[in-house]
């Protein structure tokens, strides 16, 4: 996931949890102070109608007109002690139709028997009410008599409910447009201070290994995104310059050797044709000509590889992969190790735009490498597709281990090793072959399975996609087809 959605999520669900937290306290304060106000005026209420200071009329006089009341005269001498008793008094109530005590539960009751007032939270004619009930006495004084009565007051709490649902909408909603607002503050400030970042990074992706001189833009601000540009550019130009010294010395050293080696080749050619050495001198020279051979080869493998680091591109013109093919064979054949090269392709005619001499280095490199894995068979194969054109070289030779592949293209890179003495190649080969290829807009790929072969392949965007027959095709063709038949 991008930091700067982890950041915003973060930081998102963190004020949201504060937020609701803040949210779920005011609600429960609210709630607690109201309920405890109700609570307060069903007490007062209760307690007009019970005290023995005023009489039970004056008491429900003072009671807000909205107030439920009702009592229950339960008996004359003695507290009721059974909730039906309770429930069987003789009523005396403001609402005719609400009779509150038909709300509370038997467990109410009871508790209201036992502990002589209870207090609960019922419906009434659909409505919520706070009810208290108290036991007590209630006098008679014209007839000189008191009797045993349950008082009960009801206060409807649904302005208080409705009061509560406004709250709690309210305050859900401050939450969520909070925590959008602050999601959205932390995307917009992750993007000012990711966006530089974002920027170091895409610098520093194109920077590459044949192009060091690229820089990352280094930012106005004086923060640590400035810091890491500096020195992510210091750190280049000390790599440039280290890549710069060691491509100079390979261009340099290869240059340098490259005449003593000739001069070598040619005093052993001299001595070779000129004199008469003894069989040892003989075996001596042989020897060093071989390795002057080898030598020579580095030293062009290695101005090769330097020109390609130096930026040297090839020329391209318009040239048959056909022809390249068929010269590569007849080239090899007689220095094929007992190897039958062969060349197939449907067509006579495989344009590419390209520069005949390195094509045929390619395919050179990649016939000479399948010798070298002792193939008996090397099958240099060629298809025109829609855009491109594919050239196989297909071995039985020796195969390469699947460790060896993703390495196979490095420079010096032999899957013997190099030094372990067999074979001659220095390891360069496969890297010209793939700096070519892609200096031709290519690409070369690899499959191989060990003792079974492998199959090199290379793809080159096609000269003229048009098909045989159209116009602007027919002079290559006709010259394809020229090549083809002297082939
Ligand atoms: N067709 C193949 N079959 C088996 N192994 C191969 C094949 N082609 C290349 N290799 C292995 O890959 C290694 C690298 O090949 P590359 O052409 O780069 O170097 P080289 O042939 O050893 O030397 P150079 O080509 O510079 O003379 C070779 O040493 C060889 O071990
Ligand atoms: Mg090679």
């Amino acid at each position: 996931m991008r930091l700067r959605l982890q950041l915003t999520l973060v930081f998102g669900a963190f004020i949201a949890v504060i937020l609701s937290a803040v949210a779920a306290s005011v609600y429960l304060l609210t709630e607690r102070s109201l309920s405890a106000g109700v609570a307060d005026r069903a007490e007062s209420a209760l307690a007009e109608i019970t005290s023995g200071e005023s009489t039970i009329a004056e008491g429900l006089q003072k009671l807000p007109s909205n107030t439920y009341y009702q009592i229950l005269i339960v008996g004359a001498e003695r507290r009721p002690e059974t909730v039906a008793q309770i429930r069987s008094g003789v009523s005396y109530s403001n609402f005719s139709n609400s009779n509150l005590v038909t709300t509370l539960s038997d467990s109410a009751l009871q508790t209201l028997l036992e502990e002589g007032e209870v207090a609960a939270s019922v419906t009434l004619n659909d409505e919520s009410v706070r009810l208290m009930a108290r036991l007590g006495r209630i006098d008679f004084p014209a007839q000189g008599r008191a009797f045993q009565a349950a008082f009960l007051v009801g206060i409807p709490v649904s302005l208080m409910n409705a009061t509560l649902d406004q709250l709690q909408r309210d305050l859900m909603l401050t939450v969520l447009v909070a925590f959008l607002f602050f999601a959205l503050g932390v995307w917009l400030l992750s993007e000012r201070v990711l966006g530089p970042l974002k920027n170091v990074t895409e610098a520093a992706g194109h920077v590459s290994g044949s192009d060091l001189s690229r820089r990352v833009p280094v930012p106005h601000n004086r923060d640590e995104i400035r810091d890491l540009a500096v020195s992510i550019n210091h750190m280049l130009d000390r790599l440039q310059e280290s890549f710069e010294t060691q491509r100079r010395f390979t261009a340099d050293a290869s240059h340098e050797l490259r005449t003593p080696v000739t001069a070598i080749g040619g005093h052993v050619s001299y001595l070779l044709r000129r004199t008469h050495p003894t069989a040892d001198q003989l075996d001596s020279l042989e020897v060093i000509q071989r390795e002057a051979e080898r030598m020579a080869k580095l030293v062009n493998d290695l101005l090769e590889l330097a020109r390609a680091d130096a930026g040297f591109t090839v020329d391209l013109e318009p040239m048959n992969l056909v022809e390249v093919a068929e010269t590569v064979r007849k080239e090899v054949a007689p220095v094929a190790k007992g190897a039958n090269v062969t060349v197939s392709s449907r067509t006579p005619l495989a344009e590419v735009h390209g520069d005949p001499t390195r094509l045929k280095q390619v395919v050179l490199n990649l016939v000479q490498n399948a010798i070298n894995a002792g193939a008996e068979n090397v099958n240099i194969t060629i298809s025109v597709e829609r855009h491109q054109v594919r050239l196989e070289v297909l071995d039985d030779g020796s195969g390469i281990p699947p460790e060896a592949l993703p390495h196979l293209f490095d420079r010096f890179f032999r899957v013997d090793g190099a030094r372990s003495g067999r074979g001659n190649g220095s390891g360069l080969g496969l890297a010209i072959v793939k700096w070519l290829v892609q200096q031709h807009g290519g690409t070369v790929e690899v499959e191989s399975r060990l003792g079974e072969g492998s199959v090199f392949t290379v793809l080159l965007p096609a000269a003229d996609t048009r098909l045989p027959g159209e116009p602007g095709a027919r002079a290559t063709l006709v010259e394809g087809l020229k090549t083809w038949t002297r082939g």
